[in-house]
């Protein structure tokens, strides 16, 4: 019904802008896709090329059973609500909302129920008698969500549509769009840069990166199986720790880095073998402080109440950072001893940034 295939898609601009660079994605009926990936990698064109606001270079794109590429972006009956998000200025929120309601002459009684319901859940009642204009940014994404919703599309596109709300409101709209894609089953493809929207709403996010995927998968697959060092370093705050060295000796392996000599589980050792230049990547939840291990000396705390965040040296060539759950307290300057928990040692080829293990 509403299964979005999208094959080998390219988008360029003129001669040098390659915008999307072969996207190749099957989203499943009811599922809640989410594009995650940092400012101009495509994400918004890759959407555009889906309701057909932009034709793709090459490539298709298939909605249902239909390849949609020669249809209006009207013909795809797709719900849509933009980056650069569109109401109606001369109209009240009320009427914007009820303006896809009006248009197939739903009863007046059941469209007022559905829009004071929907006005609800997007925290925008109070602002039902007013225009677009006298609305502030984020007051005016969740009408966009609102007018967007009610209609309950089959298809949902949504470019970056909590990008100007304050923090609390964000998470709690993130709980609300959830929500509603649960109630809807509709199909989400949800465009954001904030991988924290990506982890906590997606069904599977589709990591981009200089027009690609970088990696398809679950959040929690992407969490913790990152495919390369740019997923890696994208997922998680704060961001993963990340040491370059070599791995050597087969019999015991061990990692080795300036002022690091780490033994490492097998499971960490990539099946190519032992003597070669990595990476590794040891997320803060998996740097232990403790009793035993290398030496440090605390640099900078960030207590964020149920857990701290300790940044400290170890001689190397950039800090490392760990998270701390217990009671201890740090004060900087404090001499520290840590080590890594081996469940969390990813191993990264230091030529092609592909994870090894
Ligand atoms: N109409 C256009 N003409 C020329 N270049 C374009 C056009 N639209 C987009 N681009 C370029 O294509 C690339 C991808 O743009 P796109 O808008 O898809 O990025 P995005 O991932 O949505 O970024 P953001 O998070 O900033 O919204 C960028 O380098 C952008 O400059
Ligand atoms: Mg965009």
């Amino acid at each position: 019904m509403a299964r979005i295939v999208l094959e080998n898609l390219v988008k360029t601009f003129g001669a040098g802008v390659t915008a999307v660079a072969g996207v190749s994605l099957d989203i499943q009926d009811g599922e809640f896709m989410i594009f995650v990936g940092p400012s101009g990698c495509g994400k918004t064109t890759t959407l555009n090329m889906i309701c057909g606001l932009e034709q793709p270079t090459s490539g298709q794109v298939i909605i249902g059973d239909r390849v949609v590429n020669d249809l209006e972006p009207g013909e795809r009956h797709l719900g849509m609500v933009f980056q650069n998000l569109a109401l109606f200025p001369h109209m009240t929120v009320f009427e914007n909302i009820a303006f896809g309601l009006r248009v197939r002459k739903v009863p007046t009684a059941d469209l007022n129920e559905r829009v004071s319901r929907i006005a609800e859940t997007f925290q925008i009642t109070h602002l039902l008698a007013k225009k677009p204009a006298q609305c502030s940014g984020g007051e005016a994404q969740r009408v966009a969500l609102a007018r967007t919703t009610i209609s309950s599309p089959d298809v949902l596109l949504l470019d970056e549509p909590l990008s100007s709300l304050d923090a609390k409101l964000r998470v709690e709209m993130r709980t609300e769009l959830k929500r509603l894609h649960e109630q809807l089953r509709s199909t989400f493809v949800y465009v954001t840069h904030d991988q924290a929207e990506a982890m906590t709403m997606a069904d599977r996010i589709a990591v981009m990166q200089g027009g690609r995927i970088q990696q398809l998968g679950t959040p929690l697959e992407i969490y913790r199986r990152p495919a390369n060092l740019f997923v890696a370093g994208f997922f998680g705050m704060p961001t993963m720790n990340l040491i370059s060295g070599r791995i050597c000796d087969s019999d015991s392996p061990r990692f080795q880095s300036e002022n690091l000599d780490l033994k490492l589980p097998a499971k960490a050792v990539p099946r190519t073998g032992t003597d070669r230049d990595v990476c590794i990547g040891v997320r803060s939840e998996h740097v232990l402080l403790g009793a035993q291990g290398a030496a440090g000396r605390v640099q900078l705390t960030e207590p964020l109440g149920d857990e701290t965040l300790v940044f400290f040296d170890y001689g190397g060539p950039s800090q490392l950072v760990a998270k701390y759950r217990g009671d201890r307290t740090f004060n900087v300057g404090e001499a520290i001893v840590f080590d890594f928990d081996p469940k969390g040692v990813l191993v990264f080829d230091a030529e092609d940034e592909t994870r090894l293990a």
